[in-house]
C-alpha cells in the first residue's frame, strides 16, 4: 500500500494522507542552521548542534508520537484546524505534503478555506521561513485567525529535559511589534537569542505556554486559540513560547499571504546589550529585514532549488529503470547530503542528545558526499583526523560544535584508523588533490604534535599492524564495525554501557572483518603512497597485505564463507562450529570487495553461502541463526531479540557490501537484485510494511526471524545511504574514480539496457553512453573518449577540456 507518490518532475515525494504508518520526515538546512519536518508538522530546530543549541522543543516517548512542532492553527468559527493536521487532528476536507529537496510544502483545506506553507531554509542564512497562503475558496466572505505555534528550547536540549528545578525559573523572552525575541540565559553565558516574527502587523502575541494552552489543556485544544484571543503576556520562567494571533478576513476568492521568520542571532560579547536588561536587536532585525515581502521569500526559495539542482546534476543517470533513475539523480544523494550534515545525531530515532558525529560514521558518509561538495569533504577530513590519537588509534565520536574528541565514549573501536584511509582516499579519488596529504593535523586537537595527513594514513594502517592477535589477525578493540559484537565487554549488569564496559582492548579477540578493511584499505593507503613517490613505502604495505591475506586465508577462512571473529577465548565466531550466529555477512562482504578469494574461488562460496543463508525477499540479513539467548563472550549482539538489528535484522548498511562483492566477481544480475530489495522507491508499494518514508534508507529493516518481517526503523541518518550510492553510481553502473581519472566498468543485470551517465568529476563533465548491445553483465570491449578509441577501462584525464563525450560498449 502506498500512502503518496513520486513526483520526479519536481523532485519530491508526495504524501496524500498525514496517517501515514510513522511520521514522514524532511530536512530543512544547509549549513549551520537545521530543521526537521515531518508530514504532519512537527519536528525542530537546532543551530550546529542538536543537543547544545536546540531551539525548539520536541517531546519524546510521547503518547502521540510527533508531538511538537510549528503549527500554526486556523480557527474558523468554531472549527480549528491545521494544515498539517496535527495537532488538532481536525479532519480535513483534503491535506497535502510535498516533501522536497531542502523545503517541505504543505496544503490543507477545511470548510472552503485552504492554507497553503512552503517552508524551507535559505543557503545562507541561519533562518527558517515559511509562507503562510490562506485562500477563501467559498463563496461568501470568511473571517478567520491564524495563530503560529512554537515552543522554546532553553538551549541544552539534554538539560531542558531534566533539569526542572532550574529551568522552570530561567526562560526570558521580549517582544516589540511582531517579533517575539527568546533570550532565556543570554543575561550569563549566552551570546545568543532567537526571534519568531512575521511580517505583518499582528492583532495579539503570546509568549507563556499556559496562558496558550491553558494549564491543563493538551496542543490539541489551546484554550487561547478557542477563545480567539491572544492575551500579550511576557513570560517569566516556566514555559516560554512564541504565538502570533493574525485576524484575517478574505473574500470569496480571494488570498492574503504571510511570511514567517524564526532565526537564530549570535552577538559579540562586548555588543550584546541595547540598554541595560534589553537585547542588541540589531543583527536580528538586519536578518528579518532581508525577508520582509512575498517576493524576498519567492528569490530566496529559487536559490535554494537553484543550489540543490546545482549540486544533484554531478551525478544524472537516464536509463530504463525510473527506480534508478529517481533514486540516483534525487533521493539517495540528498540523503548522502542529509548524513553529511547530521552523521549520527538528530532523526526522528537518533534523539540529538546523545551522540555527536561518529568517526567511522563520518568518515563513511564521505563516499557518498564526496563528488558534491569537495571542498566540504576536506574540511571534514581534517576534523576528522584531528581528533585521531598519536598511537592511531581515535576517539569514536566527537562533538561538532567543539570538534573536539567525545571522551565520554574514547577510542578501542579497532576499524575507525582505517576508516579514515577510506574516505581520504576516496576524496583524492575524486579530486586529485594530493595537497591534503601534506596539511599539517594535529592529534587529539594538540597542535604541538602535528604531523601531515599522509603521516596520520601511515599510522591508521600502522596501528592494525601493530595490533594483532594469536592468528595474525586484527584485535578487534571494543567492537568494529558492528558497535555490537563486544567481545572483549562481559557486561552482567543493566545500565552498563556495552560500547565503553570492560577493558578498551584485550590480547585475544580479532576481527576478519578489520582484516579484510586491512586489505582494501591498505592497498588504498599503498596507492596513495605510490603518488606521492614513496615506493619504499608502498612496498612495505603491500607486503603487510600480503600477510594479512594468508592470515585470512588460513584461519578466517570456514570452508564455505569467511569466519567473523575469534572471541576472548579464541574461540570462532562466524562459523558452521558456532551453535547460533554461523555465518554473518560483513565479512563476506568486506574480504570480497578487498579481492580476498576471487582467484581461489573462495569469494563465489562465500556469496553463495550468503544467498542460500541470509537472503530474505526484504534483503540479505546480518547473520544466521539470530542468538536466543545473552552470549556475555559476544556482547550487545545478543542482547536484541532475534531478527532486530544486529541480531539477524536486514542492516541495509552492508547489503551494498554484498552487491558490490558480487559485482567484483561479475554477477550483474544478483548485485542488483540485492540492490533493488531494500531501495526505497522499489518497495514504495509496501509501504504499509516497510512503515519507514519510501524515499530513503532505513539503518535496519526486521530479519525473518521478528515478529514484524519487513518492517523497518532509524531511517535517514545510516551509512547505507553513501554505499548505496557508492554501489550503484560506481560498482552497478561502474563510474568509478580512480587517482588517475574516471574508470568506466559497469556491472549490471543482462536486461538492464544501455544508460547514459552525466557526471562532473575535477571540473570536467562527463558525457557517458553505455552500450551493452549483448546482453553483457560485466565487461566493457570498447571506450570511445571524443571519437578516439583508448585502452582500458580509464578515461585519461584531461583538464584542458570542459566536456568529454565517452561511449562505452560493453562486450
Ligand atoms: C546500536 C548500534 C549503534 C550503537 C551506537 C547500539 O545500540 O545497536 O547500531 O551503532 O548502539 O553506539
Ligand atoms: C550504527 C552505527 O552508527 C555504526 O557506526 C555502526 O557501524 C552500525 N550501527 C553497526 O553496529
Amino acid at each position: 500500500m502506498k500512502f503518496g507518490y513520486f513526483d520526479d518532475n519536481n523532485k519530491e515525494y508526495v504524501i496524500t494522507t498525514p496517517k501515514t504508518p510513522l511520521p514522514w520526515i524532511n530536512y530543512l538546512g544547509c549549513n549551520d542552521f537545521f530543521t526537521l519536518l515531518s508530514n504532519t508538522c512537527g519536528g525542530y530546530t537546532f543551530y550546529k548542534d542538536a543537543k547544545l543549541l536546540r531551539m525548539t522543543r520536541y517531546r519524546y516517548n510521547d503518547t502521540t508520537p510527533d508531538t511538537n512542532g510549528k503549527y500554526f492553527y486556523i480557527k474558523d468559527g468554531d472549527t480549528i484546524w491545521n494544515p498539517g493536521w496535527q495537532p488538532t487532528k481536525t479532519e480535513l476536507d483534503s491535506y497535502e505534503c510535498r516533501h522536497g529537496i531542502g523545503y517541505s510544502k504543505f496544503t490543507g483545506v477545511k470548510n472552503n478555506v485552504e492554507a497553503a506553507l512552503v517552508t524551507f531554509v535559505p543557503a545562507d542564512n541561519p533562518v527558517e521561513l515559511t509562507k503562510v497562503t490562506l485562500t477563501n475558496k467559498g463563496d461568501a466572505k470568511k473571517d478567520i485567525q491564524l495563530f503560529s505555534y512554537v515552543e522554546w528550547c532553553l538551549w541544552n536540549a539534554d538539560d531542558d529535559m531534566k533539569n526542572y528545578q532550574r529551568n522552570l525559573s530561567i526562560g526570558e523572552v521580549e517582544v516589540v511589534d511582531s517579533t517575539i525575541y527568546h533570550k532565556t540565559e543570554y543575561r550569563e553565558r549566552r551570546n545568543h537569542y532567537a526571534v519568531y516574527s512575521v511580517n505583518a502587523k499582528i492583532d495579539g502575541f503570546e509568549t507563556s505556554r499556559d496562558e496558550f494552552r491553558g494549564a491543563y489543556n493538551g496542543p490539541d485544544k489551546p484554550a487561547a486559540v478557542i477563545e480567539g484571543k491572544l492575551h500579550n503576556t511576557i513570560a517569566s520562567g516556566w514555559y516560554p513560547i512564541a504565538s502570533h494571533q493574525l485576524n484575517v478576513s478574505l473574500e470569496a476568492g480571494e488570498s492574503k499571504t504571510f511570511v514567517f521568520a524564526l532565526g537564530y542571532i549570535e552577538n559579540a560579547e562586548d555588543d550584546k546589550w541595547e540598554k541595560p536588561g534589553v537585547i542588541n536587536k540589531k543583527k536580528a532585525d538586519a536578518l528579518l529585514a532581508k525577508y520582509q515581502t512575498t517576493e524576498d521569500f519567492d528569490k530566496a526559495f529559487d536559490e535554494l532549488c537553484k543550489y540543490w539542482d546545482n549540486l544533484l546534476s554531478k551525478f544524472h543517470i537516464k536509463s530504463s529503470d525510473e527506480h534508478v533513475n529517481r533514486m540516483v539523480n534525487i533521493w539517495n544523494q540528498y540523503q548522502c547530503m542529509v548524513t553529511f550534515n547530521m552523521s549520527r545525531s538528530a532523526s526522528y530515532y537518533e534523539t540529538g542528545i546523545g551522540r555527536g558525529m561518529g568517526f567511522r560514521d563520518s568518515c563513511q558518509d564521505l563516499l557518498g558526499f564526496v563528488h558534491l561538495i569537495p571542498d566540504r569533504a576536506r574540511e571534514r577530513i581534517i576534523d576528522i583526523a584531528s581528533t585521531q590519537f598519536q598511537d592511531g588509534s581515535a576517539y569514536h565520536q566527537y562533538q561538532p560544535l567543539t570538534k573536539k574528541g567525545n571522551s565520554d565514549i574514547g577510542s578501542g573501536f579497532n576499524d575507525d584508523p582505517l576508516w579514515l584511509i577510506a574516505g581520504t582516499s576516496a576524496y583524492i579519488r575524486e579530486t586529485g588533490d594530493t595537497s591534503i596529504l601534506k596539511e599539517m593535523v594535529p592529534y587529539d586537537n594538540d597542535m604541538s604534535v602535528a604531523t601531515t595527513l599522509m603521516e596520520h594514513l601511515k599510522r591508521s594502517f600502522d596501528y592494525i599492524v601493530n595490533h594483532k592477535g594469536p592468528h595474525d589477525l586484527p584485535l578487534i578493540g571494543r567492537a568494529d564495525w558492528n558497535d555490537c559484537l563486544n567481545l572483549n565487554c562481559f557486561s552482567e549488569h543493566p545500565g552498563e554501557s556495552f560500547q565503553c564496559f570492560g577493558p578498551s582492548e584485550g590480547p585475544v579477540a580479532e576481527s576478519v572483518f578489520i582484516a579484510g578493511m586491512f586489505v582494501k584499505y591498505g592497498r588504498e593507503y599503498a596507492a596513495l603512497a605510490k603518488l606521492l613517490g614513496d615506493t619504499a613505502e608502498e612496498a612495505r604495505v603491500l607486503a603487510e597485505v600480503d600477510k594479512m591475506i594468508a592470515a585470512i586465508e588460513k584461519d578466517g577462512w570456514d570452508g564455505e564463507w569467511f569466519v567473523r571473529a575469534y572471541d576472548a577465548y579464541s574461540h570462532k565466531v562466524g562459523s558452521k562450529e558456532c551453535d547460533e550466529g554461523q555465518i554473518y555477512i560483513e565479512p563476506q562482504g568486506m574480504c570480497v570487495m578487498a579481492g580476498v578469494g576471487v582467484d581461489n574461488g573462495n569469494a563465489e562460496k562465500a556469496l553463495n553461502s550468503v544467498k542460500a543463508k541470509l537472503d530474505t525477499k526484504y534483503g540479505v540479513m546480518i547473520l544466521q541463526p539470530a542468538y536466543t539467548r545473552y552470549h556475555l563472550e559476544l556482547g550487545e549482539i545478543t542482547s536484541y531479540p532475534p531478527g532486530y538489528k544486529e541480531n539477524a535484522g536486514i542492516f541495509c548498511h552492508n547489503n551494498p557490501w554484498i552487491s558490490i562483492a558480487e559485482t567484483c566477481i561479475g554477477r550483474g544480475d544478483r548485485a542488483f537484485e540485492v540492490y533493488k530489495k531494500t531501495c526505497p522507491s522499489y518497495i514504495e508499494d509496501i509501504s504499509e510494511i516497510h512503515r519507514t518514508e519510501p524515499y530513503v534508507y532505513s539503518q535496519m529493516v526486521a530479519g525473518a526471524d521478528a515478529k514484524f518481517h519487513g518492517e523497518a526503523k532509524n531511517s535517514w541518518l545510516t551509512g547505507t545511504a553513501a554505499w548505496t550510492f557508492t554501489n550503484i553510481s560506481q560498482y552497478i553502473l561502474g563510474i568509478y574514480p580512480t587517482l588517475e581519472g574516471l574508470s568506466v566498468n559497469p556491472c549490471t543485470p543482462a536486461a538492464f539496457g544501455d544508460f547514459n551517465v552525466t557526471r562532473v568529476y575535477r571540473g570536467v563533465t562527463y558525457n557517458i553512453e553505455i552500450k551493452n548491445p549483448n546482453k553483457v553483465q560485466k565487461g566493457v570491449a570498447s571506450l570511445t573518449v571524443d571519437g578516439v578509441e583508448v585502452q582500458g577501462n580509464v578515461i585519461p584525464f584531461d583538464p584542458s577540456k570542459k566536456v568529454v563525450n565517452v561511449i562505452a560498449t560493453m562486450k
